[in-house]
């Protein structure tokens, strides 16, 4: 009795632990709303938390970078389609950029594209509908502030002025023709149906980037930068993984389409 009462304990403990969440948050985790020390190397983080929700929605990604006191604006964007959504809890998109190398007030302003099913389409009606959400952080770079440090600064669970987005999305899935579908390369033409209200709400304060978050962030920087110059430093590896190409493509294409519109005056890698 005492036994199978702890085992039952152990099961419904398992249980709560096991059951993702219906909820997809993305969040931007850093920078936060506070003050760092200007760094010609900062990462801009988003955490997709319960990414595994993410596998039918096709999300994107896309975010400026302003100077709050000037007029120098840096767009980027992060290419999706090729995430596997199953791989971890918490999936971190994320860049190393210059822009932040100087004292200022700087906003990144970024926004979340998702598209669900459509339940209420009539036979060969539009099967899915795109949503599309919009969020703004503000921060500022100073030199009394303490050296940057990413893992210091997220490891407070509590934060104010940061914004995110949570998505509920069912376990309910539809079919659809390819016609309709632009998503991501696992998601098998399925779409998800995402809950109406109430609009669940978010934490990003609880995602944190920590020491093994930011070696593999360092790490994956890294190859970028490796890929993206011909004078590579002799931390560069001699093999690239066969993942690397397309990542790289895109932002080599970015790079190119940015650079040759003359907007390209910061390094983001
Ligand atoms: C930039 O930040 C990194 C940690 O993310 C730190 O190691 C480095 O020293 C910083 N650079 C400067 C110039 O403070
Ligand atoms: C995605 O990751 C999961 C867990 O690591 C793995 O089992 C699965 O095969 C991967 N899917 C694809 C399409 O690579
Ligand atoms: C888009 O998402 C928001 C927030 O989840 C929701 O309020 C809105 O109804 C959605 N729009 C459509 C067309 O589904
Ligand atoms: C936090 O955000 C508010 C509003 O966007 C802004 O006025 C404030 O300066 C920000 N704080 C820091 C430290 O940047
Ligand atoms: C965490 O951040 C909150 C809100 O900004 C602040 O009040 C609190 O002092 C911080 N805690 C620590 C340990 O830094
Ligand atoms: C995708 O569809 C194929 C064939 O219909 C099926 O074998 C496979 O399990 C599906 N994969 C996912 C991730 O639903
Ligand atoms: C998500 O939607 C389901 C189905 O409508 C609902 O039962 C659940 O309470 C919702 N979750 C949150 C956190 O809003």
């Amino acid at each position: 009795m005492h036994i199978s009462t702890t085992i039952w304990m152990l099961v419904a403990c398992l249980g709560t632990v096991i059951k993702a969440s219906d909820v997809l948050e993305v969040n931007l985790v850093f920078p936060r709303n506070e003050t760092y020390a200007p760094n010609d190397t900062f990462p801009v983080v988003f955490a997709f938390k319960n990414s595994e929700r993410a596998t039918h929605l096709n999300p994107s990604i896309s975010y400026s970078l302003r100077d709050e006191d000037g007029d120098k604006v840096y767009n980027l964007w992060h290419e999706l389609r090729w995430v596997n959504w199953t791989d971890q809890e918490t999936y971190f998109a994320h860049r190393y950029t210059n822009a932040f190398s100087t004292e200022g007030r700087w906003r990144v302003l970024w926004t979340v594209d998702w598209n669900s099913c459509n339940v209420e389409s009539p036979e060969y009606g539009n099967e899915v509908i795109s949503n599309t959400t919009t969020k703004s952080t503000m921060f500022t770079t100073s030199n009394s502030a303490p050296k940057l440090d990413p893992v210091a600064a997220t490891a407070n669970k509590t934060c104010t002025g940061q914004p995110g987005v949570a998505i509920n999305v069912t376990d309910k899935t539809k079919f659809i023709s390819s016609a309709h579908w632009e998503g991501g390369e696992y998601t098998n033409h399925t779409c998800a149906v995402v809950a109406a209200s109430p609009i669940p709400s978010t934490n990003p304060c609880r995602t944190q980037i920590d020491k093994t978050t930011l070696a593999s962030m360092e790490a994956s920087q890294l190859a970028r930068y490796c890929d993206l110059h011909f004078n590579k430093p002799a931390e560069c590896p001699d093999k690239k993984s066969a993942a690397q190409p397309l990542a790289v493509a895109g932002l080599s294409c970015l790079l190119c389409l940015t650079g040759a519109l003359g907007f390209f005056l910061a390094l983001h890698y």
